[in-house]
């Protein structure tokens, strides 16, 4: 089954192809990075119409580079929330009369569960059970992936997100947006113990996060000893980095080894962090779990994750109704839908 991904919930218009779940023949992301740059953070009314330019254009080329046209398309898939309500409604009013007018099933899909499943797509792909950390620009959480569909949230940010806590202490140090690629590449050119900043949470034993102090620690020794010289901002950010990476990798660890569980997942737009990703792989070979990592090109907004989770809802024979509704925040992510479900 070839099903056409779709995604605009943030700064990220995506289209993508994906055959049965598993198989990506193209995957397209247009970056709004340069429109939202000077303004250090997503402005969601340029970010609407960035979409609205780009959605028909980058759904043509992810059918021109799959070698498909609008015939080969079986079902389609689409981002539902949560996000940023005018963003989210530019894909899907588009998925919504795409399908429409070509006379295929749609479904809405939760951007959550779309990354806690771009997983699957890597190779090899993890068995389940696996336990997930999903650290992206707007959410930290913990998830004990069960089986298709079933997964369970063992713990969550109780502030900001991991991505978030980056792009704000890339603000601080005058860096630029997004900061977590520039903060990761500056820390590999820095002494991460000369600064030592505090670890939230480090020493609690449930899989909750805190990256709120860590931010405002940050902000305090820079206020207190601004940085001076190219050495400082990268001592700075190494140092920044090693404490969101000790949490984050302690938490993960300690979360499987509670229930037992030798397989672990790495996702989300942090899983692309270099430090993160190595210090993940080196602490789980040392306790014997099984390391799984979301591929670089799938870790941030992608509409072949959308595509890989709309097909099992889709396979099912589950299409969503014309007058399903985009939503901005879900408690969960969303299991794949049900027969009779919109996805929400
Ligand atoms: O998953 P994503 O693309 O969008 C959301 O769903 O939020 O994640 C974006 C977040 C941003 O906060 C960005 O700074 C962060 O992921 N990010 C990184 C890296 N690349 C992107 N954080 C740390 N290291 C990176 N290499
Ligand atoms: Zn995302």
């Amino acid at each position: 089954m070839n099903v056409l991904g779709i995604e605009s919930s943030c700064d990220e218009t995506a289209a993508a192809v994906v055959v049965d779940g598993r198989r990506i023949l193209s995957s397209v992301v247009a970056s709004q990075i340069a429109v939202h740059h000077p303004y250090g953070g997503v402005v969601p009314e340029l970010a609407s119409r960035e979409h609205v330019e780009a959605i028909a254009p980058v759904v043509a080329q992810a059918l021109a580079e799959a070698g498909l046209t609008a015939d080969h398309i079986d079902g389609v898939a689409v981002t539902q929330g949560p996000g940023l309500v005018g963003c989210l409604l530019v894909g899907f009013c588009f998925a919504k009369a795409y399908a429409f007018a070509r006379g295929l099933p749609w479904v809405g899909v939760d951007h959550l569960a779309g990354h806690l499943y771009s997983v699957l797509l890597a190779e090899p792909a993890p068995r389940f059970p696996f336990v997930a950390l999903l650290a992206s620009g707007g959410h930290t959480a913990i998830y004990h992936m069960e089986a298709l569909g079933r997964y369970t949230m063992l713990g969550q940010t109780r502030d900001d997100a991991a991505g978030e806590a980056y792009d704000k202490v890339a603000k601080m140090l005058g860096l630029g947006y997004p900061g977590g690629e520039i903060i990761d590449r500056l820390a590999a050119q820095g002494d991460p113990r000369r600064f030592l900043f505090t670890r939230p949470y480090l020493d609690k034993s449930q899989s909750d996060f805190s990256f709120s102090g860590l931010k405002t620690a940050v902000y305090r020794h820079i206020r207190e000893y601004p940085p001076a010289t190219a050495q400082d901002h990268a001592d700075i950010a190494a140092g920044f980095q090693e404490a969101v990476v000790d949490v984050l990798v302690h938490k993960l660890l300690y979360a499987a080894a509670a229930i037992r569980c030798p397989r672990v997942a790495l996702v989300g737009g942090v899983a692309a962090n270099r430090g993160l990703r190595e210090r993940l792989s080196a602490d789980a070979a040392f306790k014997g779990i099984e390391v799984y990592i979301a591929p670089l090109s799938l870790c941030g907004d992608n509409a072949a994750m959308i595509a890989a989770m709309g097909y099992h809802s889709l396979k099912s024979g589950a299409s969503s109704s014309l007058d399903a509704d985009v939503y901005s925040r879900s408690p969960k992510p969303a299991a794949p839908e049900s027969k009779e479900g919109s996805g929400k």
